[in-house]
């Protein structure tokens, strides 16, 4: 079995539920700094070009930022209804922003702030999150520059180390389980649901 079929497994699950208007919305659970675990809903985004790295978009004046730099362990869940599967991704996340200095991070970075639309650029330039609401100051409602990212936006990254898949629509249900090394070649098994 080759062990790059979790992508392409992946691929198919959101092509034959496009249909789901929530298809793009994924559970991020982290760590936090101490040890407790932290979720989340999250946009799913895409994968760049490397094909086991997933993107989201996320302000980096949130919990996540102290979260990753502590543990950068996370992992995303997703369920698909249509098919009855499960995805659960496991890997390493990062944060992209102004200070990052690789070319093709900050690209990838601007690219996802062109594609979000003004609403959501706007909330990167409210008060930061999870901080005491001050309820006499309006929040900013102007869009800010499509050409230009704002200091808090990041592009948050997952690069799978682990994938388990499970199908629920045949009985006996199928579970596959993948894993890359270090080096990132993958091996993978059915295993027991
Ligand atoms: C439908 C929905 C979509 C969301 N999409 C995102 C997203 O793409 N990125 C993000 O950082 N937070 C998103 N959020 C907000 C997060 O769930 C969370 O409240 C926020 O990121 C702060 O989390 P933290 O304090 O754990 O960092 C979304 C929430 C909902 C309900």
């Amino acid at each position: 079995m080759p062990a790059e079929l979790w992508r392409p497994s992946l691929d198919l699950a959101l092509h034959r539920n496009r249909n789901n208007p929530g298809l793009r919305l994924v559970q991020l659970a982290t760590v936090r700094p101490d040890g407790r675990p932290a979720i989340r809903t999250v946009v799913f985004r895409g994968f760049l070009d490397d094909t086991r790295q997933l993107a989201f978009s996320t302000d980096g004046r949130s919990a996540k930022r102290a979260e990753i730099a502590a543990n950068p362990g996370g992992a995303v869940c997703w369920y698909f209804p249509e098919t009855r599967e499960q995805f659960r991704v496991t890997g390493l996340l990062s944060l992209v922003d102004a200070s990052t200095p690789d070319p093709a991070l900050r690209e990838a970075r601007a690219d996802l702030w062109a594609e979000l639309s003004d609403e959501t650029r706007t909330t990167f330039t409210w008060p930061s999150p999870g901080e005491a609401r001050d309820v006499g100051r309006p929040f900013p409602s102007t869009p800010p520059n499509r050409a230009e990212p704002v200091a808090s936006f990041c592009l948050m990254i997952l690069t799978a180390t682990e994938v388990d898949h499970l199908e629920l629509h045949s009985s006996p249900h199928h579970r596959w389980q993948f894993e890359a090394d270090a080096q990132g070649r993958w091996s993978g098994r059915e295993v027991n649901p």
